[in-house]
């Protein structure tokens, strides 16, 4: 009989018990699939007491994630607890530094060290695969590092963190505002320890980060990342960019341009009708563009124990079958230093303000706008109280400079009861 593949897990929260799940269903299945048993030696998290609904039992426990990774019967360390520093870090670098590969599913650890830790990995001749760090159950590490490896890539973007569409799409369906529908969210298992990550946008961006480097032969440049969250998202311009044929997603973008590369992580309008605008719940979507593919969408659950885990079991059976490669599909010593380049690339807007309702307010706005070279294509306004009006308006395409020059000499006009929202209408 073959040699098992032995796995030490660290982290026995959603995802690893998810693991630990499949592995102990479809052992079967697994060997006959990668030609060799894949099972467990030891595991380890920080409460060993906790009751997590799987049999421990057969597997060594160690408290120090750290000791589990050096320990000699584990072939392969799988990383499950989380976080960019402390015990994630450690231990992953005590493993390759015992030599032995990684598994993780943490995309904020390699969106701030995977490029020291992907020239470690590959100077010990050993692997990280992290194909559950970036949309949970959809195969996208693998399409752009395996499948598109023919490809010149032009553009990458998507909708990357379950928590935010699930948040977002429950605004527009309860009306409620995106506080109160934390609770759901966690239910479900999407949420980051520190929920920060997700409805801030960080934890999406870090995994735009982990596909521009895939994607363009990058270094992995997070602080690049042109970042907002979804928390000044008002349940007014939910309703809003719905009245005007809209969806409101926290939408990625990744491209490499002349001047450098492109990379934003923002609340964007996309039109209902479109794919991304059709995308709901704790779905994810990513969108890839290739020279020669042409553009393909992927599709599917991008949180939650079973499609993270399923990622998470894809990248050890490739371990098993003796599948190896650089972590970010080239080797990093490769990597091109990059640029981070603001979008240039003009694009509709969507504005929305109150105005102080007075003769000429609304003059004073279209006034502002064409002096600074936006044209405006719709506007409405909305019935309104008695000291403000609602006004909502989508530009024609122009460029960021231009918008920015408007937004500012609005503010002198005296004519806007509040701040102005404006979010980018992004042609998918
Ligand atoms: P989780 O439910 O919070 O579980 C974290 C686990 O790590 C817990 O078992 C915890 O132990 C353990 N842990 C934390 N600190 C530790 C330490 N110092 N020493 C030993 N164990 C420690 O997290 P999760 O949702 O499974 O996420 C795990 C990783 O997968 C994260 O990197 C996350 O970003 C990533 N991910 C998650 C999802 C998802 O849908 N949840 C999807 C994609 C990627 P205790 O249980 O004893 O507290
Ligand atoms: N918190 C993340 C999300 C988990 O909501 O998408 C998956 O990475």
């Amino acid at each position: 009989m073959s040699q098992p593949l032995r796995l030490g897990i660290a982290g026995l929260g959603t995802v690893g018990v998810g693991v630990v799940r499949i592995i102990r269903k479809q052992a079967a299945l697994i060997e006959a699939r990668t030609g060799r048993p894949v099972t467990i030696t030891a595991v380890s998290a920080r409460s060993r007491d906790k009751d997590r609904g799987v049999t421990l039992s057969g597997y060594a426990w160690e408290d120090d994630p750290v000791a589990l990774a050096k320990r000699d019967d584990v072939d392969v360390f799988v990383e499950l607890m989380g976080g960019d520093e402390g015990p994630a870090k450690d231990a992953t670098e005590a493993a390759l530094a015992s030599g032995k590969d990684v598994v993780t599913a943490n995309k904020a650890l390699l969106a701030i060290h995977g490029q020291a830790l992907a020239e470690q990995a590959e100077a010990a001749g050993c692997l990280i695969r992290y194909e559950a760090a970036v949309a949970g159950g959809i195969p996208v590490i693998k399409a752009l590092t395996e499948s598109l490896a023919g490809n010149e890539i032009t553009r990458v973007m998507g909708v990357m963190n379950g928590t935010c569409n699930y948040i977002l799409t429950r605004m527009e369906e309860t009306g409620n505002g995106y506080n109160s529908l934390f609770e759901e969210a966690e239910a479900l298992g999407y949420l980051e320890a520190d929920p920060n990550l997700d409805v801030g946008g960080i934890d999406a961006a870090h995994k735009l980060a982990i596909l521009s480097s895939i994607a363009f032969g990058t270094k992995i440049d997070f602080d690049g990342i042109q970042l907002e969250g979804i928390e000044r998202v008002a349940i007014e311009d939910i309703r809003a960019a719905a009245d005007m044929g809209y969806k409101i997603k926290l939408l990625g973008v990744t491209q490499k341009t002349g001047r450098g590369l492109e990379q934003r992580m923002m609340p964007c309008l996309v039109p209902q009708t479109s794919p991304l605008g059709q995308l709901d719940g704790g779905t994810n979507m990513v969108v890839i563009e290739g020279d020669a593919v042409g553009q393909i969408v992927l599709r599917g659950a991008g949180a939650g124990e079973g499609p993270t885990a399923s990622a998470v079991m894809a990248d050890v059976c490739d371990i098993a079958r003796g599948l190896r490669g650089p972590v970010f599909g080239q080797p990093a010593e490769t990597l091109e230093q990059t640029t981070p380049a603001s979008s240039q690339r003009p694009a509709p807007y969507y504005l929305r303000m109150a105005l102080v309702d007075k003769p000429g307010a609304l003059a004073k706005i279209a006034t502002v706008l064409g002096e600074a070279g936006v044209s405006i294509y719709r506007m409405r306004q909305y019935e309104h109280s008695d000291t403000s009006a609602p006004v909502l308006i989508v530009t024609h395409k122009t460029s960021r400079n231009a918008l920015v020059e408007a937004l500012a000499n609005m503010d002198k006009t005296g004519v806007l009861a509040g701040e102005p929202v404006a979010l980018r209408i992004e042609e998918v």
